[in-house]
């Protein structure tokens, strides 16, 4: 098994990656363990959890995004209240982003703080929601408008949950580490383009491993010289603001991870039109995304004033103007502010299928 430390000091925490990581929750004996999951995973994954933590309460919730409320958290701080976890209290996320962010945000306002464990099931959690401590919950206004930067004490990143995994949600994860390739590191990238078959249509879980591991390494990094989005964390943002209107704009039809890979062809062809990319390499972007299965091109009903408008409203632009990551090379972006909407719109007019 692998370990990462992710360096913050009197916050610091360890990320163990490898077969059988979950199993190591059964060390977690100091402190009265409180265990949140979804129906999903309570289903497929619940038994053996409660093998390793007999002694561990829980609390269940449906599964989907449409529950990652406000008051999906109050009823886990209210369960945990019942159940008379006191200030020493430690959470354990099991599931996917939706169950890590919920819990995180309870475990930063029951009590006002307690400690927690994410043992993340998805790709997508593996490799980007589980680490770095942005937790919270959607409202009709907006997703994520309400949360709280609470870090967990351990991550527990096991494999074995990927066996389970509908191919869908495999391809979001691998949207987000090919994300990770482009901004920060071009060997990462390469290993996506290698044999992509093995990655999403006959998943070889082995080679998740490595990938998973680079792709924490690297938001460990960012995260310890940036934990609350200051600066260089800005980055991991690359394809989101198009993706999150994308998302949006198709009901949420289109997920997180495939509105991402949509996004980073945005990003990229924007980047050539402004000179800052060169062709060839949005060309080898846009082939692997392709090749593992996601989109490339803008859906019709993703009209561009109505891109725009979305892209407006995106939580992280300043002053007005939308602020974009934008590629100079695979492996290298940076951010840009000084964009004008006919430059974006130009650039996703050439994104239509
Ligand atoms: N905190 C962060 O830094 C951060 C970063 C990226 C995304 N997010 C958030 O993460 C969420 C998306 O996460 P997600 O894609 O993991 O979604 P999710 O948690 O909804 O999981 C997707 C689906 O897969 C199911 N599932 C989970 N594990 C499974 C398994 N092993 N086998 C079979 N089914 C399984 C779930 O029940 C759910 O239906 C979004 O809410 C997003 O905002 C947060
Ligand atoms: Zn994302």
């Amino acid at each position: 098994m692998d370990k990462i430390r992710v360096g913050l000091g009197e916050r610091a925490y360890d990320i163990v990656i490898g077969k059988g990581a979950s199993d190591l929750a059964a060390n977690l004996t100091d402190r009265a363990n409180f265990f949140v999951t979804d129906s999903t995973v309570a289903k497929i994954w619940g038994a053996r959890a409660k093998e390793t933590m007999p002694d561990a309460k829980w609390f269940e919730f449906p599964a989907g995004e449409s529950h990652k409320t406000p008051e999906t958290v109050i009823d886990i701080c209210r369960k945990a209240a019942e159940l008379r976890f006191d200030r020493k209290a430690r959470f354990v996320a099991l599931g996917g982003g939706v169950v890590g962010d919920m819990t995180g945000f309870a475990a930063a306002i029951y009590m006002r703080g307690v400690g927690f464990v994410q043992i993340p099931t998805t790709l997508l959690a593996m490799v980007d929601s589980s680490v770095g401590g942005k937790t919270g919950v959607d409202i009709p206004e907006g997703k994520n408008l309400i949360g709280a930067f609470h870090q967990p004490e351990l991550v527990l990143i096991d494999p074995v949950f990927l066996t389970s995994l509908p191919i869908t949600e495999i391809r979001c994860g691998l949207s987000e580490i090919l994300k990770m390739g482009v901004i920060f590191d071009e060997k990462l990238f390469a290993e996506l383009e290698n044999k992509p078959e093995n990655l999403t249509f006959k998943p070889d879980y082995e080679r998740f491993i490595p990938l998973i591991l680079r792709s924490c390494e690297l938001k460990a990094q960012v995260v310890a010289a940036d934990e609350r989005e200051a600066g260089v964390r800005a980055l991991l943002n690359y394809g989101h603001t198009f993706g999150h209107a994308i998302e949006l704009l198709s009901d949420f039809n289109i997920s997180h991870g495939e509105g991402v890979a949509i996004g980073m062809c945005c990003a990229g062809e924007l980047a050539v039109q402004l000179g800052r990319f060169s062709r060839t390499d949005a060309e080898r972007q846009k082939q692997a995304i392709s090749s593992l299965g996601l989109g490339i091109a803008l859906p019709q009903n993703c009209a561009v004033p109505a891109m725009l408008e979305a892209m407006k409203r995106d939580k992280k632009n300043r002053n007005g103007a939308i602020t974009l990551v934008l590629p100079t090379q695979i492996g290298k972006a940076e951010v840009v502010n000084s964009v004008t909407d006919s430059q974006i719109a130009s650039a996703l007019e050439a994104m239509y299928a």
